[in-house]
């Protein structure tokens, strides 16, 4: 009775960090705030830049007529044009307003996208390990997951990938820079992906989307370039947010570029729009296209990132963990010394870390930290894993 029984099944299933949250909060009313070192969600402790508050005073200041009202569920044209703007700046792509529809984050752009294009039944192709939330939102659509493993750099295996994409195909989720293992796709290797999609298309006659999560797009490290999967094909569409880069997570502000040459181009942004109303988001808060219309090349400050990874990554390899140098984002995915994920993420629980098992992103055998988190729990974590990594013989 009560809720239905496929909410409390995905409850059940999906509900790792939110398990690592609620006994979080009951260890920290145990032993204080300052003893427990919670390492286990993507929430930035990085304050918005100094121009997101010029802007959201500006706005306080000068209200204008309407400024709160309905509007076109795409956005505002000007917003939207701001974007296409910026994108076309970043990619070699010309975006124009009539690309972009505004979202309630990235979660908002991957369900309307999802959504829009998938017929019940259809595949989604995904890469492990993945962002756990995309097995939710591609059930929401009533599409049918492909989750495909990676190799040990957690990227793509062009083989696999090219026996996997069949007749049903209909969508290719990318996640560069990835949660939860921060590596970043190169150009050659989605110029490769592109090529087997477009050889599939026309040995099936059908359209695939390469749907590019880009959430964390401007977070990449040692100067390195991010190149957006749409410059490699053209049925495409990008999602993005100002959670991370603008540190913007509670203010739901997203949005979702479609490629200029796609196929069935207006049908699409059409469909977008429709989605983004009957979903129930309806629009992206207005206010907050007003702010980040100003904000399109200002960004947190990058460094302050790669100095927290660096930190934490070289502290963990002197420890003798084993693990990839991410190239983006803001977590960790090293392995674990022992074949049992969840079992390892107990242990450092008992010395008050807390991390979450890479079973619950695809990756099994790994655990994620996230190091977006102020440099005290990064500091006062590592006598825990010290601790556990002298237990397991690393040093
Ligand atoms: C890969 C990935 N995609 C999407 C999201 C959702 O982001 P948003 O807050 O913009 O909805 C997250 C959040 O952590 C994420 O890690």
């Amino acid at each position: 009775m009560g809720i239905s029984e496929k909410i409390r099944q995905s409850m059940t299933e999906g509900s790792w960090i939110r398990r690592m949250f609620e006994e979080g909060a009951v260890l920290k009313q145990r032993y204080g705030d300052e003893n427990v070192f919670d390492l286990s969600i993507g929430n930035p402790v990085m304050e918005p830049p100094p121009e997101f508050r010029r802007e959201l005073r500006k706005l306080a200041e000068n209200p204008f007529p309407g400024m709160h009202r309905y509007m076109p569920n795409a956005g505002y044209e000007e917003t939207r044009a701001a974007v296409a703007e910026q994108l076309s700046r970043e990619t070699s792509i010309e975006f124009t307003a009539g690309d972009i529809v505004m979202t309630c984050g990235a979660a908002g752009g991957m369900n309307v996208t999802l959504r829009a294009i998938l017929n019940p039944g259809e595949e989604v192709i995904l890469f492990a390990p993945y962002f756990l939330e995309y097995i939710n939102y591609v059930d929401n659509a009533s599409g049918t997951l492909k989750i495909l493993p990676t190799d040990e750099q957690f990227l793509p295996k062009l083989d696999y990938f090219e026996t996997a994409v069949g007749p049903k195909t209909k969508c290719v989720i990318i996640n560069s820079p990835n949660n939860p293992a921060g590596v970043v796709y190169s150009e050659d290797l989605l110029r490769d992906l592109g090529e087997i999609i477009r050889k599939k298309e026309t040995e099936y006659g059908t359209q695939i989307f390469v749907l590019s999560d880009e959430a964390y797009c401007r977070l990449i490290y040692d100067a390195l370039e991010f190149p957006t999967p749409l410059c490699c094909h053209r049925q495409g569409v990008a999602v993005r947010s100002h959670s991370k880069d603008l540190a913007l997570p509670g203010e739901r502000i997203g949005y979702i570029a479609v490629h200029p040459d796609c196929d069935n181009h207006d049908d699409l942004i059409a469909g977008l729009a429709f989605c983004n109303r009957t979903l129930g988001f309806v629009n992206a808060p207005a206010l907050m296209q007003h702010v980040v219309r100003h904000l399109q090349s200002v960004t947190i400050s990058i460094a302050e990132y790669q100095r927290k990874r660096d930190f934490l990554y070289g502290s963990l390899v002197e420890m003798g963990y084993s693990l990839m140098k991410p190239q983006g984002a803001f977590y960790l995915f090293p392995r674990a010394p022992v074949e049992d994920d969840v079992a390892f993420v107990r242990e450092l629980q008992e010395h008050l870390v807390l991390t979450v098992p890479g079973s619950s992103f695809g990756g099994p055998g790994h655990i994620r930290i996230s190091y977006c988190v102020d440099d005290r729990a990064l500091e006062g974590s590592l006598d825990g894993f010290r601790k556990v990594a002298g237990k397991h013989g690393l040093c």
